[in-house]
């Protein structure tokens, strides 16, 4: 039982694993900047360093204090097939959890997946509604198999009286690091990202684990657009 379990958990994390940070020194930007700290903005979220989750590295994006809405986002620079997400979180490489005032800043949040600069385009893959500062993770993963050209990062503090536990000085990107794991070149699926998608999907477009198409181009049908269809059933 226990050899099984090891087994599945050593299979799932070499699965996790396999995709490739697509966001990694990717444009990034971020609204209500630090003014005047540049060595804080939005590139310092994807530029692979996240060793010292402090202010003191330079390794972390942080936004300007005591706004009511913190926005930062990834410009994948096409539109890109993902798996799913983390965010390392600053610490001030103290402990997290209950204790962490940063805890209390990160929850709340929503992670979009758009093709424009703009959320509302987008869909929602993830908003956190039911974690707690003692039960938020860091770094946390969030599963998120979409099809997009930006992942974007979002809170408010924009509706007092707010959720136990949240911070109630604002809201903050504060995001040492947001990678995005999926494959890098459109049209590939699978853990190496080295299967090609069907060749009737529509746009090339297939899912990220078991290439079956999202939609199929005209005149195909059946989860991998394999089948034709006979004029009038399509
Ligand atoms: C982005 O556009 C592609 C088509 O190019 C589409 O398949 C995908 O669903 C779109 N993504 C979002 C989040 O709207
Ligand atoms: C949050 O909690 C509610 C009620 O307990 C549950 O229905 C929902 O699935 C949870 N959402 C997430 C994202 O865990
Ligand atoms: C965030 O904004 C939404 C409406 O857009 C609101 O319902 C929610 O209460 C706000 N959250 C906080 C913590 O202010
Ligand atoms: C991915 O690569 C690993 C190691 O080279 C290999 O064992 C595995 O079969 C590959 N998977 C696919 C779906 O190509």
């Amino acid at each position: 039982m226990h050899l099984l379990w090891l087994h599945l958990f050593f299979h799932l994390f070499i699965l996790i694993n396999a995709y490739e940070n697509i966001a990694l020194r990717k444009p990034a930007w971020q609204r209500f900047p630090y003014s005047g700290r540049h060595w804080w903005g939005a590139d310092r979220a994807v530029d692979g360093r996240y060793s010292d989750l402090s202010q003191y590295d330079n390794q972390c994006t942080i936004s300007g204090n005591y706004h009511q809405v913190a926005e930062w986002r990834v410009d994948l620079q096409e539109v890109l097939s993902m798996h799913h997400i983390v965010i390392y979180y600053r610490t001030d490489n103290e402990p997290w959890g209950n204790p962490s005032k940063y805890s209390g800043r990160f929850l709340g949040f929503s992670v979009y997946i758009s093709n424009t600069t703009n959320k509302e385009d987008g869909i929602t893959c993830f908003k956190d509604r039911n974690f707690t500062r003692a039960t938020i993770e860091n770094p946390l993963t969030i599963s998120c198999p979409n099809h997009g050209r930006y992942a974007i990062y979002y809170n408010n503090r924009t509706q007092p009286p707010f959720p136990s536990g949240y911070s109630t000085d604002g809201a903050y990107n504060e995001i040492c690091e947001f990678e995005v794991y999926g494959c890098p070149t459109p049209g590939y699926y699978g853990e190496n990202c080295s299967l090609s998608c069907p060749q009737n999907c529509q746009e090339g477009h297939c899912h990220i684990e078991d290439g079956t198409c999202l939609r199929c181009t005209y005149g195909y049908k059946g989860p991998t657009c394999n089948e034709q269809c006979n004029g009038k059933s399509y």
